[in-house]
């Protein structure tokens, strides 16, 4: 059954939302009241139901412990002038969820129990969504296979789960990062498409190898000689060069950003000629010498941007323009900013608005 009409509603009896230091949200420190929970066995989804935000009881043997089939999104809620709520792009969201499911054997969910389950939790728990600009509620939908067997194979199983949390602003200062070129995020017809857990844990080793040497974040490449640009370590890349707004297509080993489609559309509008194509580690150095790399940031759901202020690059440290309000990145993540808050027309029809 895949009605949400029959949802079940379980509160919780005493909010836990006192506790909450709204002046220092940070980042995944705290979660709602509650959560949306459905289970799918027998070859289809059983009722949802949201119960009060809980640990999950599983066997050992669960076989998303074993074999990695676990997958998640991460969406935001905004607080809007007018006090009502915007979550945003569900539909894109949705999509995406759908297509890690499927590379990791997993049930597709209908459009229906992800909108209402997210639609539901956020309404339920809408004093949670912060005021202050910059906060917002974050919403991580997953599903973990968890049929009970420790064989390899494909779980028949599941738990699709969606928490929320408020969070503050995740970067603060520009960053200095490393183009990666000895390990690599993701490869031609793996997984680096899908958002599922494993694409993560492999690529903690070397980001923390690229911390203790000093670096904010790695920049990923394809692995190829050529060292083609991919992503900049859990966010697209986006670079502004001799005014054109560029960044890698999206390819199997590439995560399609819902920050990145939302910055080329701006960008489009904004009058500025875009181009999603490769861009090499050479092209970025010589660019450098002529002075028309104006911009490298990454974009994501979590920070919005993330300014670069240094890119290693072939054993050299390449210093870039400082970050400015009148740059591409600034004027964008405002547009973005404003379109969520409802300071601005939402022609793009992004936001689902909950009151
Ligand atoms: C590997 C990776 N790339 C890019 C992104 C940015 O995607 P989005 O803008 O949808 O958050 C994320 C974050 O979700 C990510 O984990």
């Amino acid at each position: 059954m895949e009605t949400t009409n029959v949802l079940s509603i379980r509160k919780i009896a005493h909010s836990g939302i006192d506790s909450v230091d709204f002046n220092d949200l940070g980042f995944g420190k705290y979660v709602t009241d509650h959560m949306f929970s459905a289970e799918y066995k027998f070859g289809t989804w059983q009722q949802p139901e949201i119960i009060p935000f809980q640990n999950l009881i599983m066997a050992p043997t669960a076989l998303a412990l074993h074999y990695g089939q676990t997958v998640f999104e991460g969406m935001k809620a905004f607080r809007m002038d007018d006090g009502n709520i915007s979550i945003f792009r569900i539909d894109k969201h949705h999509q995406r969820f759908n297509r890690s499911l499927e590379r990791l054997c997993m049930p597709q969910l209908s459009f229906e129990l992800f909108s209402e389950g997210i639609k539901q939790l956020v309404m339920l728990d809408s004093a949670w969504v912060p005021k202050a600009p910059g906060t917002s509620l974050y919403i991580r939908p997953f599903m973990i296979a968890t049929e009970e067997r420790f064989g390899v194979k494909i779980s028949e199983e599941y738990k699709f789960i969606i928490f929320a949390g408020p969070v503050g602003v995740y970067y603060t200062k520009q960053l200095k990062v490393k183009i990666e070129d000895t390990f690599i995020r993701a490869a031609k017809g793996g997984t680096g498409y899908a958002k599922c857990g494993g694409n993560y844990g492999a690529s903690f080793y070397p980001t923390q190898l690229a911390n203790s040497q000093g670096f904010d974040q790695v920049i990923w490449t394809d692995g190829s000689p050529e060292l083609n640009i991919e992503e900049s370590g859990t966010m697209n890349i986006i670079f502004v060069m001799d005014g054109v707004v560029t960044t890698p297509p999206l390819s199997d080993s590439i995560l399609d950003g819902i920050t990145r489609d939302s910055f080329l559309a701006i960008a489009l509008d904004l009058g500025y000629k875009i181009e999603e194509r490769k861009i090499n580690v050479r092209e970025l150095i010589e660019l450098h010498s002529k002075g028309k790399l104006q911009e490298v940031f990454g974009v994501g759901t979590a920070a919005v941007t993330a300014p670069i202020k240094t890119i290693h690059m072939l054993g050299k440290d390449y210093t870039l323009p400082a970050d400015n309000p009148d740059g591409f990145s600034q004027k964008a993540k405002k547009i973005l900013t404003d379109i969520r808050i409802g300071a601005r027309p939402d022609k793009y029809k992004w936001n689902t608005i909950i009151c």
